[in-house]
């Protein structure tokens, strides 16, 4: 199913001011000769399709004024900009003319249709190494996420890194040559097409905040002479002579690795420049103040498409801009850049849509959800108050929090997720949703924090640490799923009943991952129940990052345990399976969804309805047995019979009272 889009998708004419739309008709109109005159040697040249330049030019003109009125806000001061837009349209040109034709193809059929919101696509993660060696390897391994019912592979980064730290791959040195040990752009371009074959859409990072120190970028400026460095119009970098800047910024920035190092900033030795780095001092964020910096990534982004990512996850994006006195952190311009980012897509590879990785206070992560900005976002809310819930055994900061935030724009989708190669943090509203149920933010992240690491008396989770900041008591916590959930405990323990609670909780995270509106995600390995990887301590350049432990290598050879009864493995990968094929149901299609209050704290009640078709989905989110009166289900049932899409004999006659087994979930609908 494909469904149309609302009008307003892709960036259409329509939301433009109209000095805009004739100040870009004019500028276009100017740049256009020289382009089509170049686009049309190009295509002779080359013998390429006849067509390649018109469809371009068609798309060039529906969404020229977007992207220019976006470059507008953001570099209406220079005099310059008119050059890099020329520029920039000669590199999307550039893209298109090389994009491989099934690549094409793929544009014609999805160009203004939201194939990113088929409910029947189940998402996945895995790091390619981890999961398996390597790139030819990964494609070996097609039929198993086949067999998982995956339609959505994300690969974490697999460029070029320096030696030693880079940050999981979020530190490249180079966008268009893969890690070496993975194997080629060859590989991944063969990869990509082996997982289009088999129905399965592919999802690259697009690192675009910060560099690895080594880009060539970076290099150029250490051989350069110094004088250059000083004009900060140019520089691809953010970097400043002395501490004066620094130590301004810093009053007003959140520290996101204060473990690592205090404030935002790195010294370098070889430029004796103080850089700009929100991350580690080997990632170095990137100045776009400066047009030629946004130029450049577009040309790396476009080759990410034309490698063939159907979603581009747009790593870090809150961090983008930068403003003195602000937390810099989705500020406007953020907003201008993605959707001139998105404005290009539209024209060179409309297949291609946006995934927004803001992990940040819910109304912020919904700022970036519109079609003409990025279309899906991961659902920080639904993952971190999963957890919440699981450690107070009430779940009504998370009823509170869904009932009013899981509306989107058409168009527009949620990437629903248990957990992911990061750590979690308590991404909750502290004033309207937490207050007005007499929680307090502060304490309750911090009572999350023990909990989750093991430090609450009487807790399941074995978690860790990540970024503890002792000038701010706020910390994260890593672990994987099954760790977090009290397996590795149960397990360690040796008490059965504990490992049956455990696995309990892990579907009952998952259940809602999958029943929630969106697009699910799975992190590869939680079908096995993958416990924590203790050997990071023993890696020099992994000991210091927690997150380490929630990214174990695949245990290929536990995969035999799926076919044992009674094993963890086995009981945790058929409830998953179970979950992949009932998502299939009508109910499901539109996001329609009513959460309801069941007289217990401890259920998670809602509806989920598309047309006719209805599911109630009940889930106990104690290890106390819960009996909901058969008045309340045949209320929210609206229908006097019901069966369990997730098993158990159907009622006949009147539903009766619903029992629900600790953790227990019931999907239940009358068809
Ligand atoms: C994102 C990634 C995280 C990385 C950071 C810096 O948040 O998910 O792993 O450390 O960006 O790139
Ligand atoms: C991202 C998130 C932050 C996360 C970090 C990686 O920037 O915003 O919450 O912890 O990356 O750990």
């Amino acid at each position: 199913m494909q469904p149309e889009l609302a009008p307003g998708f892709p960036v259409g004419p329509l939301g433009i001011p109209e000095t805009v739309r004739r100040r870009a008709a004019f500028a276009l109109g100017r740049m256009r000769p020289a382009l089509a005159r170049y686009g049309r040697r190009r295509i002779a040249e080359e013998g390429l399709d006849k067509d390649l330049w018109d469809v371009f030019a068609a798309r060039l003109d529906t969404h020229f004024p977007a992207l220019y009125g976006h470059l507008l806000h953001l570099y209406a001061g220079r005099d310059d900009l008119s050059h890099h837009t020329g520029h920039l349209l000669r590199v999307a040109l550039d893209s298109w003319l090389s994009r491989p034709a099934e690549l094409r193809h793929r544009d014609a059929a999805r160009d203004g249709v939201a194939w990113h919101t088929n409910p029947d696509i189940v998402a996945a993660v895995c790091y390619v190494d981890r999961f398996a060696g390597d790139l030819p390897g990964l494609t070996a391994r097609i039929p198993y996420l086949e067999r998982l019912g995956v339609g959505l592979l994300h690969l974490m980064p697999l460029f070029d890194v320096p030696p030693g730290q880079n940050d999981g791959g979020y530190a490249v040195s180079d966008y268009r040559v893969v890690r070496p040990d993975l194997g080629t752009i060859d590989d991944l371009r063969a990869l990509a097409s082996a997982l289009h074959d088999a129905g399965i859409d592919l999802a690259l990072d697009f690192v675009f905040n910060h560099t690895a120190s080594d880009h060539r970028w970076a290099e150029e400026l250490r051989a350069a002479a110094p004088e250059s460095i000083e004009d900060e119009d140019r520089n691809p970098y953010l970097m400043f002579p002395d501490r004066t800047f620094p130590d301004r910024y810093d009053r007003s920035l959140r520290e996101i690795f204060p473990e690592t190092r205090s404030g935002s900033f790195s010294f370098d030795p070889g430029l004796d420049r103080w850089v700009w780095t929100t991350f580690n001092d080997f990632q170095w964020d990137l100045n776009y103040t400066n047009p030629d910096v946004f130029v450049r990534m577009s040309g790396e982004m476009l080759a990410l498409a034309n490698m063939g990512a159907d979603v581009l996850r747009l790593d870090a994006v809150a961090f983008t801009w930068k403003q003195p006195g602000t937390s810099s952190e989705s500020l406007p311009e953020v907003h201008d850049l993605v959707r001139a980012y998105n404005a290009l897509v539209r024209i060179a590879a409309p297949a291609m849509v946006f995934l927004s990785e803001a992990i940040v206070h819910p109304d912020e992560v919904v700022s970036y959800i519109d079609p003409a900005e990025c279309q899906l976002s991961y659902n920080p809310l639904q993952m971190a108050l999963g957890w919440e819930a699981l450690a107070t055994r009430d779940t009504r900061l998370l009823r509170q929090s869904l009932s009013h935030r899981l509306d989107l724009p058409a168009g527009c989708a949620w990437l629903n997720y248990v957990r992911s190669h990061d750590d979690i943090g308590w991404t909750f509203d502290d004033d309207v949703d937490a207050a007005g149920l007499g929680i307090n933010g502060v304490d309750h992240r911090a009572f999350l924090n023990r909990f989750y690491t093991g430090r609450f008396p009487g807790s399941f989770a074995q978690g860790l640490a990540f970024q503890e900041n002792p000038g701010t008591g706020d910390a994260r916590v890593a672990g994987t799923t099954a760790s977090l959930a009290g397996l590795e405990k149960a397990l360690s323990e040796e008490k059965p009943a504990e490992v049956d609670l455990a696995i309990g909780r892990i579907l009952a995270l998952y259940g809602i991952a999958f029943a929630l509106p969106g697009m699910p995600l799975i992190y590869l390995g939680d079908e096995l129940a993958t416990l924590n990887d203790h050997g990071y301590r023993d890696d020099p350049d992994r000991a210091a990052d927690s997150r380490w432990a929630n990214r174990p290598r695949m245990a290929w050879d536990r995969l035999p345990l799926v076919d044992r009864a009674g094993t963890p493995e086995a009981k945790v990968s058929e409830g998953l399976a179970r979950l992949v094929l009932v998502r299939r149901h009508p109910a499901f299609a539109s996001p329609e969804t009513i959460v309801h209050d069941v007289g217990d704290d401890a259920v998670l009640a809602f509806t989920r309805q598309t047309g006719e078709d209805a599911v109630l989905i009940l889930a106990n989110w104690t290890e106390r047995t819960i009996v909901i009166p058969s008045g309340t289900v045949a209320r929210l049932l609206k229908a006097p019979a019901a069966i369990d899409l997730l098993g158990g004999a159907p009622w006949s006659g009147t539903v009766g009272p619903v029992k629900l087994a600790p953790y227990q979930q019931r999907w239940l609908t009358v068809r």
